[in-house]
């Protein structure tokens, strides 16, 4: 069941957060909204309460583990508790590992890696204690199959991927009934591509998403599909990608 539930997403600021965001609202969740950019989320809210639905955002870095601490709190003290947690804040600036941009490499892996650590530091003592809730990570096929240009994004991805497995299986080990799903999408059209600084590989994923690229919709609908389960089924993995897209 979607509706009630408190869901705190993480990069709801735009592409598949923001699009999660309003499906959620839509079918009765409470929706608690983190991100950087502050003008839109604020303009997101607005939206989502102006159709009839529950939303508050806070302005959060996902590497910061005080920020994630915070919106958990905003989570309870607006609507009284957590039962979902979706980590979908994440960055994608792609580029040869010749080329050394280290401060690139440092970036993804503080927010892809460090921020979904610190988005479960902030909420697992809750979803222990309650002996109930549900974690939902995007990974990527970026989290199944290597590509060049993609060794960071990728590593980072493959990560969540096993963090979200033992999560998995220790929830199930230590009978705390936390469900987990982890999403691996393709090509999708959002705002990931913005921060690609290497020209060449800006230009050729450009062209990948421009053929083949889906809207983030359909990865929302997989995200309430996961949510509106009943509480005894955990449906643990989602592909998700264009048809027509190969690889
Ligand atoms: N689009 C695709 O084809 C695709 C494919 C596979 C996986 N993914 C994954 O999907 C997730 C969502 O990305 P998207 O495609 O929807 O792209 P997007 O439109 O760029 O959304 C990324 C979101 O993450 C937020 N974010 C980035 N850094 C952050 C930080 N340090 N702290 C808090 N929030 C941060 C951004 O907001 P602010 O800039 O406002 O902070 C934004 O809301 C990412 O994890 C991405 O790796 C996307």
């Amino acid at each position: 069941m979607i509706k009630n539930k408190v869901v705190i997403i993480t990069g709801a600021s735009s592409g598949i957060g923001e699009a999660s965001a309003k499906l959620l609202a839509s079918k009765g969740a409470k929706v608690v909204l983190g991100a950087r950019r502050e003008h839109q989320l604020r303009q997101l809210v607005d939206e989502i309460q102006k159709a009839g639905g529950q939303a508050v955002y806070q302005v959060m870095d996902v590497a910061n583990p005080s920020d994630n601490a915070e919106i958990v709190k905003l989570a309870k003290e607006t609507f009284g508790g957590v039962d979902v947690i979706f980590l979908n804040a994440g960055i994608m600036p792609n580029s040869p590992l010749s080329a050394l941009r280290t401060d690139e490499w440092n970036q993804t892996v503080d927010v892809n890696i460090k921020g979904v650590l610190n988005g479960i530091a902030a909420v697992l003592p809750t979803f222990v204690s309650q002996k109930s809730g549900h974690v939902i990570a995007t990974s990527s096929v970026a989290g199944l199959k290597a590509y060049p240009g993609g060794a960071i994004y990728g590593g980072t991805k493959w990560f969540v991927r096993d963090f979200m497995e033992v999560l998995r299986m220790e929830s199930a080990q230590e009978g705390t009934n936390i469900r987990t799903a982890t999403i691996y999408p393709a090509a999708i059209n959002t705002e990931l591509l913005d921060r690609i600084t290497n020209q060449d590989v800006a230009e050729k994923m450009t062209a990948l998403y421009e053929q083949y690229g889906i809207s983030p919709d359909r990865v929302a609908n997989v995200v309430a599909f996961a949510i509106d389960q009943p509480e005894d089924t955990n449906v643990n993995e989602f592909t998700i990608g264009p048809t027509t897209q190969p690889w």
